[in-house]
């Protein structure tokens, strides 16, 4: 089959021969990654953002090598031709091979190219291309999620959402974050909050969304006291959740802040927004705007007029969705109401949180770190529960290991200090940032700090001697130690940092 002689050149063969190579190439990893069932991000990222630019690459070097070997025959037999430009005459053979091979090519390229942009896009928003291609880096953020409420919800639902938009523009920011991978420049830990994260309505809200929040919910937080027994010390509330909607009656509870009638603004000193000095509240229905400042620690003139306010939404409360990183109170504590962690071991909750917390310079080493140090510290000071209660005090090491591998990663100094978890006000500041007591408006009247407007207290205390509320109002906070008035004076987190407080 003859073509015409300007495809006759090195530059379009080799355009031709990387085209069609790669081409194949693409056909058979898709095959291969569709019908072979081959689950591997790095086949992904070799398909759909390796080999498409080779491809294209290939298709433009054939028109380019005839275009120069134009050039080269208008210079060189310069009187040969009679026309100026190249053209196409279908009467030729060798012009209506190339036509063809042209138009068939075209098509070809065009299907796998509809393909592949298709299968690229899911793939750019899968959560194993978020969560494992870097995996070093999103690691912490992985594990974490796939521990969380939200295990099932794509990473993009809540960074990116839909429309094209966004898209763009997170495969824009995207690109610097390879280049920070690439060059080893990122920031260990990454930093939070997160810069322009989409806003909550157009995310959390495509899930839930404030008219239909209601009522209230009942927990029980079950925390081991740092005794030889690590007593069980259960607290059993009912957390006044609340609705937002006025159509529904329900404006009060804690979702009052999403209110629609309502818009909540602040301005944060900090990075991490956990230094709020300033809250400003436009009840829409009134008009009325009511200012809060921090009595203790007010904002300056200055900082007040160059500070942009937030606007309250969602992530101001519910910070950690997904990306919960526990304390080692918190997650020994859960360890032990599972039953992966033996309670008859004396001391337990003291040795397993105190091993949890210490830093380590690595993952591996805290691995063999954690289950040496505990069993040494029976071996030693316990000689008697140590040879009683060797199985459990193995199983106890194991299941330390296991909360540090989920909540604490050494390579990216992620830990639970690191990232504030906003929802209460026990290991972080969280609702005290303006529930103090301390933010007055003009009148004096503060943000409310009573215990009552958030929950109530059903039960507290030891399984034997729990207490059940008769009263609407429920009980008054009965603290587990003595500690006097300190803990109507003082936040919960001042003291209780996530270990022995
Ligand atoms: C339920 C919603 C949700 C899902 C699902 C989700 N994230 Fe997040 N992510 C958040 C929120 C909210 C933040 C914190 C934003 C802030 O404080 O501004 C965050 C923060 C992050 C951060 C910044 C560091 C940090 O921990 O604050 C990274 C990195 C991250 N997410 C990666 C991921 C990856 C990877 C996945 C999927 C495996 C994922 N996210 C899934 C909601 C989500
Ligand atoms: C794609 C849907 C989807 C999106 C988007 C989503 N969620 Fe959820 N969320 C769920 C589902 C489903 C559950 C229920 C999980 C369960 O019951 O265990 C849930 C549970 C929750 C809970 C209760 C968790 C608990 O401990 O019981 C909270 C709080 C929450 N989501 C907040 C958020 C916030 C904040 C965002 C935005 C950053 C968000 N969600 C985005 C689907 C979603
Ligand atoms: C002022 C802080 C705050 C804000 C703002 C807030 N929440 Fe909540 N939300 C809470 C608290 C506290 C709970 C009780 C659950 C808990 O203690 O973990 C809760 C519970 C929930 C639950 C659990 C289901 C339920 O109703 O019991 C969902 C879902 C939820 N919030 C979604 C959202 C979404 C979506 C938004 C944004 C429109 C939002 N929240 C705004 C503090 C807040
Ligand atoms: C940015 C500041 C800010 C943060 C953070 C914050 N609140 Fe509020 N909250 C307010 C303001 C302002 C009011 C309204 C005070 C008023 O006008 O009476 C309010 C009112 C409330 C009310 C009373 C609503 C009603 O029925 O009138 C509850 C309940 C509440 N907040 C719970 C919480 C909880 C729980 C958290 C933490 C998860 C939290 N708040 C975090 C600013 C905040
Ligand atoms: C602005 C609202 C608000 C106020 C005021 C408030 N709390 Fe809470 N508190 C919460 C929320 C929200 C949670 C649930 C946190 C969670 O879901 O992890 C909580 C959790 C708790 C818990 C369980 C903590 C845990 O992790 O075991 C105790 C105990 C508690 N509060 C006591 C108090 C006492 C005592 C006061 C009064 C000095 C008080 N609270 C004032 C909102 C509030
Ligand atoms: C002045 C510091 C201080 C403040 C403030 C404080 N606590 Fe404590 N808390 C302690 C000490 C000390 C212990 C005993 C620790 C030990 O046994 O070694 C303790 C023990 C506890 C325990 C028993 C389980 C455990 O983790 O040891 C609970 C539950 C508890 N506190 C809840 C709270 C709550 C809720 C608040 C806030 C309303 C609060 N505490 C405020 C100092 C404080």
């Amino acid at each position: 089959m003859k073509l015409p002689r300007l495809a006759y050149n090195w530059l379009s063969t080799a355009g031709a021969i990387i085209a069609v190579s790669t081409a194949l190439l693409i056909l058979f990893s898709l095959l291969l990654s569709i019908f072979g069932h081959v689950d591997n991000p790095y086949l992904g990222i070799f398909i759909y953002m390796v080999l498409p630019p080779i491809l294209f690459i290939g298709l433009i070097l054939i028109p380019l090598g005839m275009w120069r070997r134009w050039l080269q025959i208008k210079r060189g037999e310069r009187m040969e031709m009679e026309v100026k430009w190249p053209y196409i005459d279908l009467n030729k053979r060798t012009h209506r091979n190339a036509f063809f091979i042209f138009i068939a090519g075209s098509l070809v390229f065009l299907m796998i190219g509809a393909v592949v942009s298709y299968q690229a896009y899911h793939f750019t928003e899968s959560v194993r291309f978020c969560g494992t291609t870097c995996h070093a880096v999103m690691n912490p953020e992985h594990v974490a999620y796939q521990n969380s409420p939200h295990a099932r919800v794509a990473c993009t639902d809540c960074h990116v959402g839909s429309g094209a938009g966004w898209y763009t523009k997170s495969k824009l920011s995207g690109l610097y974050q390879v280049y920070a991978v690439l060059a080893d420049v990122y920031p260990r830990p990454i930093p939070t909050p997160v810069r322009n994260l989409r806003p909550a309505q157009e995310t959390c809200e495509q899930c839930h969304w404030p008219q239909q929040f209601f009522g209230a919910q009942q927990r029980q937080f079950n925390h081991y006291k740092y005794n030889d027994s690590s007593s069980h010390w259960p607290i059993n509330m009912l957390i006044k959740t609340g609705g937002g909607d006025p159509k529904t009656g329900q404006v009060a509870g804690i979702h009052w802040h999403m209110n629609i009638g309502f818009r909540v603004e602040y301005i944060a000193r900090d990075e991490k927004r956990q230094d709020i000095p300033w809250v400003r509240v436009n009840d829409r229905r009134t008009g009325r705007i009511t200012v809060y400042q921090d009595e203790n620690n007010p904002l300056t003139e200055e900082e007040l007029r160059a500070a942009t306010p937030r606007v309250m939404d969602c992530m101001d409360c519910h910070n950690r969705p997904s990306h919960i990183y526990n304390s080692p109170d918190y997650s020994i504590d859960l360890a032990i109401l599972t039953g992966q962690i033996d309670r008859d071991i004396p001391d337990i909750k003291r040795v397993a949180v105190e091993n949890m917390a210490r830093e380590y310079g690595t993952h591996d080493s805290a691995i063999t770190e954690i289950a040496n140090s505990m069993i040494d510290y029976y071996r030693v000071n316990r000689r008697e529960a140590y040879e009683k209660m060797r199985v459990q005090i193995d199983e106890a090491a194991v299941a330390t290991q296991k909360a540090f591998s989920n909540n604490i990663f050494p390579e990216m100094k992620v830990r639970w200090s690191a990232y504030p978890n906003n929802i209460g006000h026990f290991t972080s500041v969280g609702c005290m940032r303006c529930h103090m007591g301390n933010h007055k408006n003009e009148d004096g009247v503060a943000i409310t700090h009573d215990c009552d407007a958030c929950h109530i207290i059903l039960s507290q205390g030891q399984s034997d001697s729990i207490l059940v509320s008769t009263t609407a109002r429920g009980f008054e906070f009965r603290h587990p130690e003595d500690i006097g008035d300190a803990w109507k004076e003082m936040g919960c987190f001042e003291c209780h940092s996530g270990v022995q407080p």
